[in-house]
């Protein structure tokens, strides 16, 4: 008797991009137009058979094939960004290619104007700051809550946006990261409300936080806690493809989408990548697809897992939720007893084959994704009990640079009067005193370490010891 094979039968959630794809490869024309590789057959054999033939036709733009266009959105991309502003719980979303810094790029050059004072975390990704530099608003920094021990910032205070609101009356926007890259939490909902009190626009970066609105056991987004618009990276833990990412506009948002799409357009390619823009089609419905909801679930399960599994262990220890802030359960910040994070990242990838999300000074970053099975995470545990056990003590004198800045700024000229400034490039060693003249942000986490306009001091050293020499102002 042949054997049965037990086939779920999933039902099907609507991915037009995807569709139109579809019928575009499954219809071929007689191609006298761009890409110039045409199906793939201008280009290295080597490379069509490591990425595929079929990858390669799908290689199209928006001006082809009844596919749409993505500014304005039209056919299938406007049926998709529809699709996604509903799943998200937005009244528009658009589609982002060069991920979610042009998303920030364009709200910044979109919303905000030459000497206008945005409040800003001073954890924020460098895309923010490039957006400023662009427009010209100044920030005005909100420091977060430090967390010592694990070397990380912390969540941001609703208290401290209100001081600098209640000692600032030109603020034109409020412009919080959440979560951090290790997955803190802050009260976006009494940020919201401190935003509202004094009528100014919260935009929240919520690039880590993409899977929030797919899974109730997940922090809430901030598109239902009262924040205008919300940018989220899918292409880091939603499935779409690298670069590929949302922008989308709160239900009662009173912001101009218009402002925002006009400087998108600006910003964009005119030649967006269909297969991008198809792969957040099909990440989104992936999500909302009783199969995605099962990853989801699965990717929390693993979690709790892997959780249960670090508190069974003497010397190595997890960031959890603390009173003042959540965390996202899906990533997991840990650090071992005499190991610093970089070395700890280098333990695991030189001796188990294991790559994680980042590591900086204390510890290291892992990310329980959707697309992981039960089994990557009982090996991981499995390496992680070998280090327990081995108790390292070996290595922290050996770290010579720092890699998660967290100092205060001392800002002696404005960001983009900074950036347009005459500068000259000089030894690290004689840059203290002087006035950075670029953006020192490594990523990850992009987090900066100077900024144009900022005073060096023997504090940043340790974190530029990969530099020989740097741009300050004349
Ligand atoms: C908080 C935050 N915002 C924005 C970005 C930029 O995102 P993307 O890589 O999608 O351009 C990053 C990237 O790491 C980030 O961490």
């Amino acid at each position: 008797m042949l054997n049965k094979i037990k086939r779920k039968i999933y039902t099907k959630v609507k991915a037009p991009i995807v569709d139109a794809l579809k019928t575009a490869y499954h219809n071929p024309t007689y191609q006298f137009h761009i890409p110039g590789h045409t199906k793939g057959l201008g280009t290295l054999p080597d490379f069509r058979n490591l990425v595929g033939k079929k990858a390669l036709m799908v290689d199209t733009t928006d001006e082809f094939d009844n596919l749409g266009t993505l500014t304005p959105a039209t056919g299938p991309i406007k049926e998709a960004e529809e699709l996604a502003a509903q799943a998200f719980g937005a009244k528009k979303t658009f589609f982002l290619l060069n991920g979610s810094t042009v998303g920030n790029l364009a709200i910044a050059m979109g919303l905000t104007r030459k000497g206008q004072k945005v409040i800003v975390n001073r954890n924020c990704h460098r895309s923010i700051l490039t957006g400023l530099i662009i427009s010209g608003a100044d920030p005005l920094w909100v420091i977060p809550n430090k967390l010592e021990n694990w070397g990380i910032w912390g969540n941001i205070d609703a208290a401290s946006v209100e001081e600098l609101l209640a000692a600032n009356d030109d603020v034109s926007m409020v412009w919080i990261t959440n979560p951090t890259y290790e997955g803190v939490v802050s009260d976006i909902a009494s940020i919201a409300k401190v935003c509202k009190k004094y009528n100014v626009p919260l935009i929240v970066d919520e690039a880590h936080g993409c899977l929030w609105n797919f899974n109730e056991k997940l922090p809430t987004t901030s598109l239902k806690l009262g924040a205008d618009i919300v940018v989220h990276s899918l292409h880091k833990t939603g499935g779409s493809m690298s670069q590929s990412s949302m922008l989308h506009i709160a239900e009662d948002s009173t912001i101009s989408a218009e402002d925002v799409e006009r400087a998108l357009m600006l910003l964009h390619t005119t030649s967006p990548s269909l297969m991008l823009l198809g792969s957040l089609d099909a990440a989104r419905a992936n999500l909302q697809s009783e199969r995605g909801q099962k990853q989801l679930s699965r990717a929390i399960a693993n979690a709790k897992y892997l959780r249960s599994e670090i508190d069974k262990m003497e010397t190595i220890h997890q960031l959890k939720a603390d009173f003042g802030f959540k965390t996202d359960i899906t990533k997991v910040f840990i650090k071992a007893d005499g190991l610093s994070g970089k070395r700890l990242e280098y333990i695991l990838e030189a001796d188990f084959g294991i790559e994680v999300e980042s590591a900086s000074d204390e510890g290291i970053l892992i990310l329980c994704n959707i697309g992981n099975k039960r089994s990557d995470f009982e090996y991981l545990v499995k390496c992680l009990k070998k280090i327990d056990e081995s108790k390292y003590q070996d290595i922290y004198y050996l770290e010579n640079k720092k890699h998660m800045p967290m100092l205060t700024p001392i800002i002696k000229k404005s960001l983009r009067d900074a950036y347009f400034s005459e500068k000259e490039i000089i030894p690290k060693e004689q840059a203290v005193g002087r006035l950075s003249g670029e953006v020192v942000a490594e990523c990850p986490p992009g987090i900066s370490i100077l900024l144009p306009g900022e005073l060096i001091t023997e504090a940043h050293l340790p974190y530029l010891a990969d530099y020989d020499v740097i741009e300050v102002l004349k």
